[in-house]
């Protein structure tokens, strides 16, 4: 077993999480705003996106935040390119001295350079109850699926793609008449209610990896 998070250790100073997103950023919202109603405990550090565009940029600096731009194209030539742009994330995330790493519809696979540099200290969202449906386009897949009930899951990253152990999930269920879009926003709902949720339990020091488990110390 392993041991409680490293945070169970050093409380004194608020846990300084890094966000990684592609996108709209609405999970980097819910974090932003669980922080500023209390709920929770954590700062974000930086946030870091591979796209010039992305709304997540925004939420960032209309926070007052420090945001990061990283174009994946310089590195695209490099035999190792996907490793030499997280050695480039890293350094972002080292210089904003972040503990904790929470993917925010990052679309990029994250390789082992990052992964060994935060062992356990990689979150990921993703919209369906996993193990069913990794990947993307889940919404789509459950529907075609006629799974009855879905969710989200708020897991570890590890090396395989949506496969780490598994923190917090919620459920919502399938509606008849449900498109891809109308049960995607019912699943983000949630996706806003547990991310923050998960990431106050490790600024709390009380999530413990047990294999493929993840037990809630305390619960
Ligand atoms: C969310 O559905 C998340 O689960 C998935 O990508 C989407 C990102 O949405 N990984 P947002 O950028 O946080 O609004």
């Amino acid at each position: 077993m392993s041991e409680p998070n490293p945070r169970s250790k050093s409380r004194a100073n608020k846990l300084r999480v890094g966000v990684l997103a592609s996108g709209r950023g609405s999970n980097l919202q819910a974090v932003l705003d669980a922080i500023e109603a209390g709920i929770l405990d954590a700062q974000v550090a930086v946030v870091l996106c591979n796209k010039k565009d992305a709304q997540a940029l925004e939420r960032a600096r209309r926070h007052g935040l420090p945001d990061a731009f990283l174009d994946p194209k310089p590195f695209a030539g490099q035999a190792d390119s996907r490793e030499a742009y997280d050695r480039a994330v890293l350094d972002v995330l080292r210089k904003h001295d972040v503990e904790l790493v929470a993917l925010a519809g990052y679309m990029r696979i994250v390789t082992p350079v990052l992964i060994s540099a935060y062992p356990y200290r990689i979150m990921n969202i993703h919209p369906s109850l996993l193990p069913s449906f990794p990947g993307l386009e889940v919404q789509r897949k459950a529907l075609e699926w006629g799974v009855k009930i879905s969710g989200c899951t708020v897991h570890f990253v590890t090396e395989g793609v949506d496969e780490g152990p598994i923190i917090i999930q919620a459920t919502v269920p399938v509606l008849e008449g449900d498109s891809a879009d109308t049960l995607a926003a019912r699943i983000l709902a949630e996706e806003h209610r547990i991310y923050p949720r998960a990431i106050q339990l490790y600024a709390e020091g009380r999530l413990l990896v047990d294999g493929r488990r993840v037990r809630i110390v305390g619960d």
